[in-house]
């Protein structure tokens, strides 16, 4: 392990100091700080020549400044001659423009994958990407990590009885799947629309919820829109117990105060892809974390060895 060098930028240096406890290695050494003016000044303050690099940093608010701070350090790194430099990127963000579907749209996920290649990524590590393609619109590799290894424990321990997955829309059916498959139970969705980027009605139920205890999973939370409908509806359908194992916590506006006062969520799971609460307890969001799966994954990355076989 010793040609490793784990990097953090100011995006999660927490998570990044738990892999490198994994890992059993020293977080490197950097400075990301900022020029008197606001613009990203970084430096590398240790031998990176011939160093297999892993960036930690996901893109999550504030996406921009996160973004720039992975660029500029993978540029600082290329020209350091670093052998191999991985970022990685427990959140994807930007991701959610991922097809030209209106006229006059970008695609935003094919641009942060060029910005990212150019400044000199070789691969990608990240985790539940908004839409698995993505990793197409990058020509290097990219390994895929899933959190329903990390909740699966969690779930599996309440011994819920009558249980039912339920996607929240046709787009997370094979996510869903995935849960539903290692935890035993059956399969629901229900028929989102998306009015607007915060508003979202849902239209039917597909599958049976009726005195079922509910988990609905998917990849991000943000405005928590789309959580709230979907207890809503399931409440109106008589499920029981809902619960909800969401991969991202981006959790932005008022989301916090929804999930306060949405009593028919019995509790929020998410993974510290993104950083939540400075480590303080919430009485309804419990926190689960990827440190492990990530150090696992870049030992085996670094080592050469299967990455798939983490998921058998
Ligand atoms: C939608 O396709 C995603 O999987 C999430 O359901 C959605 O982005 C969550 O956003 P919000 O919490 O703002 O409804």
């Amino acid at each position: 392990m010793d040609k490793i060098a784990v990097f953090s930028g100011n995006a999660h240096p927490g998570l990044a100091k738990d892999i490198c406890k994994y890992l059993k290695v020293g977080l490197s050494d950097a400075l990301v700080g900022r020029f008197s003016e606001g613009e990203i000044r970084v430096k590398i303050n240790e031998n990176a020549r011939g160093k297999d690099v892993f960036i930690i940093q996901p893109t999550s608010p504030p996406a921009n400044d996160n973004l720039m701070e992975l660029l500029i350090m993978i540029d600082a790194l290329r020209r350091a001659s670093a052998e191999r430099i991985t970022a990685v990127i427990p959140y994807f963000g930007y991701a959610r423009q991922d097809r030209k579907d209106q006229p006059r749209v970008p695609i935003t996920a094919k641009l942060v994958a060029n910005l990212l290649t150019t400044a000199g990524a070789d691969r990608i590590l990240t985790m539940d990407l908004h839409a698995g393609q993505i990793q197409g619109f990058f020509d290097i590799p990219v390994d895929h990590l899933f959190a329903v290894g990390v909740f699966i424990d969690y779930l599996a321990g309440l011994k819920l009885k009558d249980l039912v997955v339920v996607s929240p829309d046709v787009g997370g059916i094979k996510m869903a799947r995935a849960y539903a498959k290692r935890l035993g139970a059956n399969l629901a969705i229900l028929d989102k629309r998306r009015l607007s980027s915060e508003k979202a009605e849902i239209m039917h139920i597909l599958g049976d919820v009726e005195n079922k205890n509910a988990v609905i999973v998917d990849d991000l939370i943000a405005t928590g829109g789309s959580l709230i409908e979907a207890v809503a509806t399931l409440k109106k359908a008589n499920a029981k117990n809902i619960r909800a194992a969401i991969s991202h916590g981006v959790l932005s506006g008022s989301a916090l105060l929804s999930i306060d006062s949405c009593r028919e969520l019995e509790e929020l799971l998410i993974t510290d892809s993104i950083p939540f609460s400075n480590g303080k307890k919430h009485p309804k969001i419990k926190v689960i974390s990827i440190a492990e799966l990530f150090g696992e994954t870049i030992k085996r990355i670094h080592n050469e060895e299967s990455v798939s076989s983490l998921f058998d």
